[in-house]
C-alpha cells in the first residue's frame, strides 16, 4: 500500500494537456491559487538542490499585451514553416494542433495570467552536454510540477517557448536583469469543460530499449 490512488495520479499524469482552446478568458485565477501551485512546483528536483528558480507572474494588461506581441512575432514565421512541413509529409493530427496553436496566439493577451519561470544565471552554452543538461534539468521538472498542480485545481496551462526568441525584449518589458534566464512561458486560466483525454503516444515498448541501443523488449 503506497497511500496513492493510482487511478487518480495516473489520470492526472496522462491528461495534463497543452490547453489552448479551452482556456477560460473570463475567469480570474486568484494569486493565492497560483502561489499554491508554485509551492508545489518548488518541490521539484534541482542539481545540488540549488533552487535558483524564480517565478514571474504577469497579469497586468499592458505587460500581457507586450508578451503576447513578442509571442506572435515569433509565431508567424514558425507556423508558416510548420504548415509547409505538414503539407509535405501529411501528418493527420497536425491540423488540429495548428488550429489550437493559432487560437492561443490570437487570445494570448487576454488570458488571466501568464507565468514565466526564470533561473538566476545564464546557461553556459559552450560547456559540456552534462553541464547544460544539469542547468535546464534543475528547473524544467519544477515547471512541469507547476502544470500538474494547476491541472488538479482546474487550471489549464500550455508550455510555450516561442517568446524566448525575443527574450531580451521581454526582459526589458518586465525589468528582468540580463543575468537571469527565462525558460518558458505558460498561460494560466481555468479550463472549460470537465476533463481531458490521454494524448496519442507511441507504445512504450517501441521506444524503450533494454541493455543496449535499439535492443527492444521481447
Ligand atoms: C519545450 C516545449 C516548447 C513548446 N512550445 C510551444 C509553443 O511555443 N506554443 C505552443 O502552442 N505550444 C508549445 N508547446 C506545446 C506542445 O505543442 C505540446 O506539448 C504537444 O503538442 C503535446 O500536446 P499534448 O500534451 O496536449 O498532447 C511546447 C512544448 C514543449 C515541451
Amino acid at each position: 500500500m503506497t497511500g496513492f490512488d493510482l487511478a487518480q495520479t495516473d489520470h492526472l499524469l496522462t491528461t495534463t494537456r497543452a490547453v489552448r482552446k479551452r482556456l477560460d478568458l473570463d475567469r480570474d485565477v486568484p494569486h493565492e491559487v497560483i502561489l499554491d501551485c508554485i509551492r508545489i512546483a518548488t518541490q521539484g528536483p534541482a542539481g545540488g538542490n540549488v533552487q535558483k528558480w524564480r517565478w514571474l507572474i504577469v497579469d497586468d494588461p499592458d505587460m500581457k499585451m507586450g508578451i503576447a506581441d513578442l509571442y506572435r512575432r515569433a509565431y508567424a514565421p514558425y507556423i508558416a514553416a510548420q504548415r509547409n512541413a505538414v503539407d509535405e509529409v501529411g501528418r493527420t493530427d497536425a491540423g488540429a494542433i495548428m488550429a489550437s496553436s493559432d487560437h492561443l496566439a490570437q487570445v494570448l493577451d487576454r488570458v488571466p495570467a501568464m507565468l514565466i519561470p526564470c533561473v538566476l544565471g545564464r546557461p553556459d552554452v559552450t560547456g559540456t552536454q552534462g553541464s547544460l543538461a544539469g542547468w535546464y534539468g534543475s528547473v524544467l521538472p519544477a515547471v512541469w510540477n507547476f502544470m500538474l498542480a494547476a491541472r488538479s485545481r482546474g487550471i489549464g496551462t500550455a508550455w510555450t517557448t516561442l517568446h524566448l526568441q525575443y527574450e531580451a525584449e521581454a526582459a526589458e518589458l518586465l525589468g528582468i536583469p540580463d543575468t537571469v534566464t527565462q525558460v518558458a512561458m505558460t498561460p494560466i486560466a481555468y479550463y472549460t469543460g470537465d476533463d481531458f483525454k490521454p494524448g496519442t503516444r507511441r507504445p512504450a515498448e517501441e521506444i524503450t530499449y533494454l541493455n543496449g541501443w535499439k535492443r527492444q523488449f521481447a
